[in-house]
């Protein structure tokens, strides 16, 4: 019973802190959330699990009064900028970075999220309402460089699977509050499409293919070379990185081929490394994007 009130309570808590946030349009077509901070221990802990660092740009979409992109001047030596639609919101956040003594660090512009120019980002931070998140999805996907982070507050980005949902931890909260969550994302690369490399096995030169599908940094496919077709095992596309492995049985002998490599553009670069057969050992791989 008590745990059915505790799960009413969060939905409940989860319902009016929506209802709360979402208050119409303050100007034509500009969605407008009413500002509600995220609380400065979990700022720092989003800034943390994001590994936000001195090369890094950090942008907060619907800035409040500037704390995240503050606390990441002050505390890991980032540049940043924040932008909000209300005014009085960046005349707060100038002065707290005046106080801070990150001025010289940050911007902070009134303008409307979706009209910002991202693209020199490395870090997004958001806390916004989950339909303004899923409106800004394609924005985020389509200007956000591979291995851009994305952390955001209590809501998802749309159908957009974050690759951490954190629940913050009760000790960095008051006690009355049920913990909220944040999610984590990294920009990935364009890796869909057929890529096609030859390497210089012990049966000779070799042509190989392979045939990648992509749902943001979700990726399946399969290699096809020498008669054969072979599913990817094991997925990862972190950024522009990619990784997968091949398990070949071929008469009783089994070899595993483990790929990593870079996007860039059309070109893959990076190592196969077999282990087993008569192959065994570290190869160069270099990939290109064939239409
Ligand atoms: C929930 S507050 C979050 C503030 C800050 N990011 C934080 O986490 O403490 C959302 C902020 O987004 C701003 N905002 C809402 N719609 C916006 C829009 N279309 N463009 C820019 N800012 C917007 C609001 O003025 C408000 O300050």
């Amino acid at each position: 019973m008590g745990k059915i009130h505790g799960v009413l309570n969060s939905a409940l808590f989860s319902l009016s802190l929506a209802g709360l946030m979402l208050t119409g349009c303050r100007m034509p077509g500009v969605p407008f959330v009413r500002y509600v901070p995220t609380p400065d221990d979990v700022v720092l802990e989003m800034l943390e699990l994001a590994r936000v660092n001195p090369d890094d740009v950090v942008y907060d979409l619907g800035c409040g009064d500037g704390r995240f992109v503050i606390t990441a001047a002050k505390k890991f030596g980032a540049r940043g900028v924040g932008v909000d639609i209300d005014p009085h919101r960046i005349r707060e956040s100038r002065e707290n970075a005046r106080q801070a003594g990150v001025a010289d660090r940050v911007n902070f512009f009134v303008q409307d999220l979706f009209q910002n120019d991202i693209r020199e980002a490395t870090v997004v931070t958001l806390y916004l309402f989950p339909d303004l998140n899923r409106r800004l999805l394609p924005k985020l996907y389509s200007e956000l460089k591979p291995g851009t982070r994305i952390l955001s507050y209590q809501y998802g980005i749309g159908e957009w699977r974050p690759d951490h949902r954190v629940t913050v931890a009760k000790a960095r909260i008051s006690p009355e509050e049920s913990p909220p969550v944040y999610y984590y994302w990294v920009v990935p690369a364009r890796a869909a499409g057929v890529w096609r490399w030859t390497l210089r096995t012990s049966r000779g030169e070799r042509e190989y293919v392979l045939s990648l599908a992509q749902t943001f940094q979700e990726i399946r496919g399969s290699v096809k070379g020498e008669g054969t077709e072979l599913p990817i095992k094991n997925p990862r596309l972190t950024g522009d990185r990619l990784a997968f492995t091949l398990v070949e049985e071929n008469r009783g002998q089994r070899a595993l081929f483990r790929f990593q490599g870079r996007i860039s553009g059309d070109s893959l670069v990076g190592s196969m490394t077999v282990e087993g057969g008569p192959d065994a050992g570290n190869h160069p791989w270099m990939a290109r994007r064939t239409p």
